[in-house]
């Protein structure tokens, strides 16, 4: 895959996020093919990536959206994505992003405690709306992923748990402005086995069944996203397994007719189709180690210094055969701005432009400008 980024190498000062946009096309492809005479309804989770031309790209394949703010909102809707296949999640949604929601009258909000559903309930009143939501509901399964972002468990902050579940679907289907669409869940995020997602669908399956015998019947059900990538080896696997994961889901719920299942799937979308190119600016040498100094820093991707992620480092421009030993780091003044210890790079120099791969998602989303660094420019690849 990185042929394709050393194929591309453009005259943008480094660092800059590099896509390929023939890869996230064929892995929407892959998704609309699986899902594909199922009742199934991918929405895209733009947190993951909000880069307008990503977003554009995305929405013309006519999935749906998973926002978290009102500027995503916003953003989604200027790239063309319908607000009826709109979900709004988060656990602190603002009166005035709440606002923005309804106006545009989205398909959904993901609600996750009961004075949220009082306030969209009253600004629906005063709008003369009665609007969709989903209850976000609190499994309490463990994704066994990073702790940072595993969410299903009793003590993550989102959503209902279970033992309160009854009494605030009680009070949903009260209030007069709401319209109770379904239950909602999201266990956590880089999962990579299948094992968490199959106790989800029994999960969901006993609250399926638990309402139904209070006559009370969902028209969807999302199971949210959480689909891991292979950072280890993105060029082998540049499409996340879709059809395993999807299989899960119609082997695993047992849905009542006219029922669906939505998803929102971030980084298994757009990770694998993103690069952070840089230069390196210097190699520098201590008594101990030999350190390749970037100008990307964790201002451009996260992900190493917040979870100790390990995303594949490509040199693009090295032609020596013999390899050495690095730590490849980044300019920012923090101990943790280091984006791998001890990889074997072809042997590298001042100038040479390197690959960070699997940047796509959570990369470009993350960047700060703390040290007062630019954000990174954008290009894309056909
Ligand atoms: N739905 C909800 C409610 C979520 O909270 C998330 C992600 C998603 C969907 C999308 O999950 P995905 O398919 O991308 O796993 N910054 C972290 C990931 C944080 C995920 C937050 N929630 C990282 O770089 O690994």
């Amino acid at each position: 895959m990185y042929h394709n980024f050393l194929d591309n190498i453009v005259d943008l000062s480094t660092p800059y996020y590099c896509y390929d946009l023939s890869l996230l096309r064929n892995t929407i492809g892959n998704i609309q093919k699986e899902i594909s005479g199922f009742p199934f309804v991918v929405h895209y989770a733009v947190k993951a990536n909000g880069n307008p031309r990503i977003l554009e790209e995305i929405s013309k394949t006519g999935l749906g959206a998973d926002l978290v703010s009102g500027n995503e909102i916003l953003a989604a809707l200027k790239a063309g994505f319908a607000p009826g296949m709109m979900a709004f999640a988060g656990v602190g949604k603002t009166d005035s992003e709440i606002e923005i929601a309804i106006d545009n009258d989205i398909y959904c909000f993901n609600v996750e405690s009961e004075p949220e559903m009082e306030v969209i309930n009253e600004i629906a009143g005063l709008k003369g709306k009665k609007v969709g939501i989903a209850i976000r509901v609190n499994p309490d399964i463990d994704a066994h992923t990073h702790r940072y972002i595993t969410t299903g468990t009793v003590a993550d902050k989102f959503g209902i748990d279970l033992p309160m579940l009854d009494e605030v679907v009680d009070q949903a289907l009260r209030l007069p402005n709401l319209h109770l669409r379904g239950l909602h869940f999201h266990i956590g995020s880089q999962i990579t086995t299948l094992e968490p997602f199959k106790m989800l669908c029994e999960k969901i399956n006993f609250l399926i069944e638990h309402f139904e015998d209070r006559c009370i019947t969902f028209e969807m059900i999302d199971a949210g996203g959480g689909l891991g990538v292979d950072y280890n080896n993105p060029e082998a696997n540049q499409i996340a397994p879709f059809h395993d994961f999807f299989q899960v889901f119609k082997d695993g719920i047992k849905l009542r007719p006219g029922q669906k299942v939505h998803f929102e799937l971030g980084r298994s979308i757009v990770a694998q189709c993103g690069a952070l190119i840089s230069k390196v600016v210097f190699v520098k040498e201590n008594s101990a180690k030999k350190f390749v100094v970037l100008d990307a820093g964790m201002t451009h991707l996260l992900r190493p210094a917040l979870y100790n992620a390990h995303h594949k480092i490509v040199n693009l421009t090295s032609q020596e055969s013999e390899h050495d030993t690095y730590d490849v780091v980044g300019p920012i003044c923090e101990s943790s701005d280091v984006f791998a210890h001890d990889e074997i790079l072809p042997i590298t120099r001042r100038g040479d432009l390197i690959a960070i791969l699997s940047a796509g998602a959570y990369g470009e989303s993350m960047a700060s400008t703390y040290n007062m660094r630019s954000l990174p420019q954008s290009h894309f690849i056909e």
